[in-house]
């Protein structure tokens, strides 16, 4: 059985489009599932247009109630990907999924992580600080931002000439590049040794 996914993303979605597209014909996984907070992302849109199930939550469904937990239960999820999803996690789902849910922090964590470090703050600080290379990270959740156990980074040199957008196109291209593959290959690991819990 193809494992599901679903994708917690409430941003552009180019990360969810992009994960959706690579399980599209995979034997391993599928995403059959994008949930998001915001009724105006544009992830919704992606969605709708890779025919993938989408559906709108609120906070109330997330922190207060079960009925976000029942809607995984129901598409019997097993994986979770968080893909610019800026809500902190409830703990009555990470119960239920530990080590299944999974997040990417456009910066090198610990750098760069925690609230009110998203989207372009973190590249503009990049560049103020002067760094001289920055990248992806792609984690276990756990109940505080961007804390969770690393599974992958990937980095990208910074030269002077950079601006935060040139760096973002950057970060972009890297998301793309490995998002998938290492959702993919925690799948594979998880499966031949299930009491790692995939890491
Ligand atoms: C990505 O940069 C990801 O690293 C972060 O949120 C952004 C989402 O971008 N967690 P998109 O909505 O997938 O285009």
């Amino acid at each position: 059985m193809r494992k599901r996914i679903a994708i917690f993303a409430s941003g552009k979605g180019s990360n969810a489009e992009n994960i959706i597209k690579y399980f599209k014909n995979n034997s391993l996984a599928e995403v059959v599932l994008v949930i998001s907070n915001a009724l105006n992302a544009n992830v919704l849109l992606r969605a709708k247009h890779l025919d993938t199930q989408a559906v709108v939550i609120t906070k109330e469904d997330l922190y207060h109630s079960e009925t976000a937990l029942q809607i995984l239960k129901k598409e019997k999820i097993d994986w979770i990907i968080l893909a610019g999803f800026l809500w902190i996690f409830p703990k009555t789902i990470l119960d239920q999924y530990p080590n299944k849910v999974i997040n990417i922090h456009p910066a090198l964590l610990p750098k760069y992580g925690g609230k009110g470090m998203y989207g372009m703050y973190i590249h503009k600080a990049v560049v103020e600080n002067r760094e001289k290379e920055t990248g992806i990270t792609i984690h276990y959740v756990n109940e505080k931002y961007d804390e969770g156990k690393i599974i992958f980074q990937a980095k990208a040199e910074i030269s002077a000439t950079d601006t935060p957008e040139s760096i973002a196109a950057k970060i972009h291209l890297l998301e793309q590049q490995h998002f998938p593959k290492v959702i993919e290959k925690l799948i594979i690991t998880n499966e031949s040794s299930p009491s790692l819990g995939g890491g």
